[in-house]
């Protein structure tokens, strides 16, 4: 991707599914990279991991403590020497029905990891850059739940609507500094977050889902997202703003 190379990345949720694969395109496209994530034993095997294939640090953060999030991305600049991009990208989800299950617990727990860490990264990432006087580009994770009612998502679509959201009205404020603001929607993508959920269902869910709801009869995997996150991030995308890319195999293109 053009001008990527030698860029400062952070990807939040770096040490798992989706945020993994990011970290590691960010690093076969030489850029230097940080990563943050929730647990720390597998925050250590990714960067174990990722360290075979570049400059590579992180940390542990936990995105809805807000001080932690600003934390986490002033260490981020430290240590890649100038952070210009951001895949804010951590995010949890679990389904739940709305009507005989859905607890207001767990909804406040979807929106603080999913909605307002997002803000609490990206605040932080953008009033550094600005500080800088650096331009950059920031990718938020939304989702296809994002788009449409998902059943027993009501929590997480909500989450993930509010970050469409977010990510246009950064794009409004934020354009005038050079600092792209983007969205991300991924349709079913074969990562542990699914893996788990999908455990607990019978036969083979993911396969059911590509046949009945995807017209490229596949789930998308990591690096089909990886790839959004890259050219995004790079100059190829320099007049892109406030956009929303579904990686999604065509699955909201069905009627
Ligand atoms: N897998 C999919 O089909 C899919 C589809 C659309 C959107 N997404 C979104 O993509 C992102 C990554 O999902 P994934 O499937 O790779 O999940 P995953 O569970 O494999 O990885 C999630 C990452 O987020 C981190 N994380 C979780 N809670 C956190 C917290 N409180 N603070 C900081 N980090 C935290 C984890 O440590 C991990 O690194 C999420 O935002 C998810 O909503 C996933």
């Amino acid at each position: 991707m053009m001008g990527l190379a030698g860029r400062g990345v952070l990807v939040s949720g770096g040490t798992s599914g989706i945020g993994l694969a990011a970290a590691q395109r960010f690093l076969e496209e030489g850029c230097r990279v940080y990563i943050t994530g929730h647990e720390p034993d597998a925050l250590a095997a990714a960067l174990e991991k990722l360290g075979k294939r570049g400059e590579i640090s992180g940390q542990v953060c936990d995105v809805s403590d807000h001080q932690q999030a600003i934390a986490a991305v002033e260490a981020a600049d430290a240590a890649v020497g100038a952070l210009t991009v951001v895949a804010n990208n951590a995010g949890i989800s679990w389904r739940e029905p709305f009507l005989q299950q859905l607890e207001v617990a767990h909804w406040d727990r979807i929106m603080a990891v999913n909605l307002r860490g997002m803000f609490s990264v990206a605040q932080a990432a953008a009033q550094l850059l600005v500080r800088a006087g650096r331009a950059g580009s920031i990718i938020n994770m939304a989702s296809t739940n994002a788009l449409g009612g998902e059943e027993d998502y009501a929590h997480y679509n909500s989450s993930k609507g509010g970050v469409l959201q977010l990510t246009r009205s950064m794009a409004v404020e934020l354009g005038p500094y050079g600092i792209r603001v983007n969205a991300i929607c991924p349709g079913y993508i074969d990562t542990p977050l699914n893996q788990t959920i999908a455990g607990g269902l019978p036969g083979d869910f993911a396969q059911r889902y590509a046949n009945e709801r995807i017209p490229l009869r596949r789930v998308g995997n990591p690096e089909d997202v990886a790839a959004a996150y890259a050219f995004l991030a790079s100059d190829d995308a320099a007049f892109v703003h406030g956009a929303v890319l579904a990686v999604d195999g065509g699955q909201v293109a069905v009627m």
